[in-house]
């Protein structure tokens, strides 16, 4: 292997330490604790992972934290009713409905209903318009996170090729407009996309589709930084990227592992996107 590995893990402790820093800041200085409420539907087994993480993540670095686990069986006008209850909780400054909801309920809607100031997740449509017309807005927290673990490799996109693989609300698109901001020139491949014509010109490669090792090493281009936000099981058990990694890695300059790299960011970040929000509610 000659690509250095992104060690995200170890950059999201040093996020999360010094937002443990901040918060103990803010709860000398102004009397304020963070509070992140967590809204997980239903019986979603990797759902219930992630969600226990962010709990996790939460009371360590010294927030309040609180899961409302409604039963699948919840109605629409219940669920709103609930954000609508914590839209208007002082104590809760961060609002995170874990995706993906039960096939009745409307998504769309419910990350609606969230207060674009409380929307930890920065789905709300004014924070992804935000986003958009390069304003001040909560960010997605994985591509967050992947600007933060460029940022600590050292590269700058400005004036990079960049190629992110994948055009999710959540992933691709923000991810291509935070590029876009540090001044790369980008392109988003999707399904009908020539992808190995594609990832030979990324000098920044960034990949979220969710299928396991789609992009080959041989595409690379020799000194790439390549980023992998894929989390797939494979039928052995093996957990392994969207990129096929040992190839990979013998052309990248720097590169994510699975797991272990963009994974502990996305948390990292909402921990961030959380902090801020309460700052804001104190002024
Ligand atoms: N489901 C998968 N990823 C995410 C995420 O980042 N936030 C939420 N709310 N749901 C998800």
């Amino acid at each position: 292997m000659t690509a250095q590995l992104i060690d995200g893990k170890a950059v999201a402790a040093r996020v999360r330490a010094e937002i443990k820093e901040e918060v103990a800041r803010l709860k000398a200085e102004r009397g304020i604790t963070p509070g992140l409420a967590v809204v997980r539907v239903g019986e979603d087994p990797a759902s219930k992972i992630y969600v226990t993480g962010k709990k996790k993540a939460a009371e360590e670095v010294g927030f309040n934290s609180w899961e409302h686990h409604p039963d699948e069986t919840i109605t629409q006008a219940e669920l709103l009713a609930l954000v609508h209850r914590l839209n208007e909780d002082p104590a809760v400054h961060g609002i995170l409905v874990q995706l993906p909801l039960p096939k009745h309920l409307d998504a769309d809607a419910i990350i609606s209903a969230v207060k674009p100031e409380k929307d930890a997740d920065g789905f709300h449509p004014m924070n992804a318009g935000n986003l958009l017309l390069g304003r001040p807005a909560t960010r997605a927290c994985t591509p967050y996170g992947v600007m933060r673990l460029l940022e600590e490799v050292g590269c700058n996109p400005a004036g990079k090729r960049a190629v992110v693989v994948g055009r999710s609300n959540i992933v691709g698109k923000p991810q291509a407009l935070m590029l876009l901001q540090k001044d790369a020139t980008v392109t988003v491949c999707h399904r009908k996309s020539d992808l190995p014509a594609e990832v030979a010109q990324a000098d920044i490669l960034v990949v979220a589709v969710g299928v396991p090792e789609l992009v080959k090493g041989a595409w690379i281009k020799p000194g790439a930084v390549v980023i992998d936000v894929g989390m797939n099981r494979k039928a052995d058990g093996k957990l392994v990227g969207d990129v096929e990694f040992a190839a990979a890695a013998e052309r990248a300059s720097f590169i994510t592992p699975v797991p272990g790299g963009v994974g502990p960011m996305t948390i990292a970040m909402l921990m961030k996107n959380t902090l801020e929000a309460a700052q804001r509610a104190g002024k």
